[in-house]
């Protein structure tokens, strides 16, 4: 072939419209701020990284060489764990530490404790704090990727990407499908992550719960609000049961475990109301018998333990996709 004739066959030039989405982003700090193609590419990521789990030998190179540190000021079994392995999966080494064990015991302040763990060579660096925004003046503050594992009452981005991972593998796409948060939505960074993906999504949301445990502020960002959770079973393709934080009942916020089961649980007679392909789900850890009843838990509604397994697949899609985004040459950031 020609030059000539070469040059007529080749692709068109990518322009700023019609060139792949490129992730430009260190840190991942929330959904909030995530564009609709940011939160795309993490999902198709995940979806492509899910297949590793399947193999006898669940390992791919993706982060040879690298360290993931998870620093928890906080209890967590799936996050923590989950983030572990999707580093191990990738091949990274990783290192453990929890409050308890960390100089911050001694009075080290948070930047402090992550600078000197950045000087040992740690690439990523996967945080929870009781504190809103503790990652986010860490990420200001290192050259490590810095990954929000749950801060404080704001986002736990990677539990709501893994929340909407499993729906779209149920519904393929989210526009127009009708899903409820319930329970406590002021004190939840669940809500709040899935709120603001789905959102960008095209899903209705909407949230029931007692009065004092919704910020009225949500109307305002398009979010249906419900006192009554027996005047919307019929209503919704997916329940999302959050776990009803026991320390607010001392707080004053609801009157007790039964009323609020009575009120708010998910039982099998009020399952039997809901859509017929309704998805139950929770991101644990659950109070059986509080907020949804065992035989609802574990029953062929839900989709709770698939949750679990799809978060490590988001959790490897994020920490392979922050670490290229610092990867990147200059000019492309
Ligand atoms: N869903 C969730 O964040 O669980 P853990 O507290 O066990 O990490």
């Amino acid at each position: 072939m020609t030059s000539t004739a070469a040059k007529e066959h080749a692709a068109p030039a990518a322009t700023p419209e019609t060139a792949p989405p490129v992730w430009r982003r260190k840190d991942l700090l929330d959904l909030e701020t995530l564009t609709r193609d940011e939160l795309v590419m993490a999902l198709d990521q995940a979806a492509g990284f899910k297949e590793i789990s399947t193999r006898s030998i669940k390992k791919a190179p993706a982060l040879r060489g690298k360290v993931v540190l998870t620093l928890f000021y906080e209890p967590s079994t799936r996050t923590r764990t989950s983030f572990s392995l999707a580093a191990q999966r990738l091949s990274a080494d990783v290192v453990e530490i929890a409050q308890e064990a960390s100089s911050a015991k001694k009075g080290e302040s948070l930047v402090d404790t992550a600078r000197n763990l950045q000087a040992m060579g740690v690439d990523l660096i996967v945080v929870r704090h009781q504190q809103a925004g503790a990652p986010a003046l860490l990420a200001r503050s290192l050259d490590a990727c810095v990954i929000n594992a749950g801060d404080g009452t704001h986002e736990h981005p990677t539990q709501g990407l893994l929340d909407i991972f499993t729906m779209r593998e149920k519904f393929k796409d989210l526009a127009g499908k009708r899903v409820a948060l319930v329970g406590d939505i002021t004190h939840s960074r669940v809500a709040r992550s899935n709120i603001w993906g789905l959102k960008k999504l095209g899903a209705e949301v909407g949230v029931v719960g007692p009065k004092t445990l919704i910020p009225g502020a949500l109307k305002d960002l398009g979010v249906n609000i419900h006192y009554h959770l027996d005047e919307v079973l019929e209503h919704y393709d997916v329940f999302n049961i959050l776990r009803i934080q026991l320390e607010r009942q001392a707080s004053g916020l609801f009157p007790g475990m039964r009323e609020y089961h009575l009120r708010y649980g998910i039982d099998e007679r009020r399952l039997a109301r809901m859509r017929k392909g309704v998805l139950i789900m929770h991101p644990g850890p659950i109070n059986r018998g509080v907020e949804i009843t065992p035989g609802v838990a574990d029953g062929k509604h839900s989709v709770i333990l698939e949750q679990v397994t799809n978060g490590l697949a988001v959790r490897m899609a994020v920490l392979y996709l922050c670490q290229g985004a610092k990867e990147l040459p200059r000019d492309a950031k």
